[in-house]
């Protein structure tokens, strides 16, 4: 397992069509503009510059990537270990600018960040909670090998200030696709 991924020590992840590079603070207009597409906000709420710049310089438990596309700045996919020995495992996130979505890049960051994660971290566990009404996003997520958990009730205020319901779902090492 290497060390360093937390803090800010430089992570550079090649898929076949994309790269995941470790975010720095060149990046915040470019995520921030991702951040704030309607269809973004929708699922992850209203960005915050200030916190996506502290995660950015390494001073939050969130490791931010870059996901680039032919050289452009398609969105972002970040992760949280959590590393008492007993409960093991990291949590990932993800969006795409609405112009790179629906062409499979969602699920190739994934499997790219994933491996990363079991072969390079060393997890055998990793975890995602997309809202219960995010069809797009759990397709997406069962097709790398995620399986649902459970449903977390009222487990996130959304944009229009209401609570509503997360999928936890999860992917063991070995389910990975
Ligand atoms: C969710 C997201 C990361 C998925 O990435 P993507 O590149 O668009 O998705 P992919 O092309 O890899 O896969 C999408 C899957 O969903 C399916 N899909 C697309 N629209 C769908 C819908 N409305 N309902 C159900 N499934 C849908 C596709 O057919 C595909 O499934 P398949 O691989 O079995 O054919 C991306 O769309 C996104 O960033 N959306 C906005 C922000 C967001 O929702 N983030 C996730 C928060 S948990």
């Amino acid at each position: 397992m290497s060390a360093g991924a937390t803090g800010s020590a430089p992570i550079v992840l090649h898929g076949a069509r994309l790269t995941l590079r470790r975010a720095g603070e060149v990046d915040l207009p470019a995520l921030m503009s991702v951040l704030e597409s309607p269809d973004v906000v929708q699922w992850w709420g209203r960005p915050d510059v200030e916190q996506l710049g502290n995660d950015v310089r390494g001073g939050s438990v969130d490791v931010v990537l870059v996901i680039e596309v032919d050289s452009q700045t398609a969105g972002l996919i970040q992760y949280h270990e959590e590393n008492e020995p007993n409960y093991r495992h990291a949590g990932l996130d993800i969006c795409l600018a609405p112009q790179w979505q629906a062409r499979g890049l969602g699920a190739e960051a994934l499997r790219t960040l994933a491996r990363y994660l079991f072969e390079e971290r060393g997890h055998h566990r990793l975890t995602i909670d997309p809202a219960v009404t995010n069809h797009r996003a759990i397709a997406c997520y069962r097709a790398v090998g995620f399986k649902p958990v459970g449903v977390m009730r009222r487990y996130e205020r959304g944009p229009d200030g209401s609570w509503h319901d997360g999928l936890l779902m999860d992917l063991l090492r070995e389910e990975l696709r």
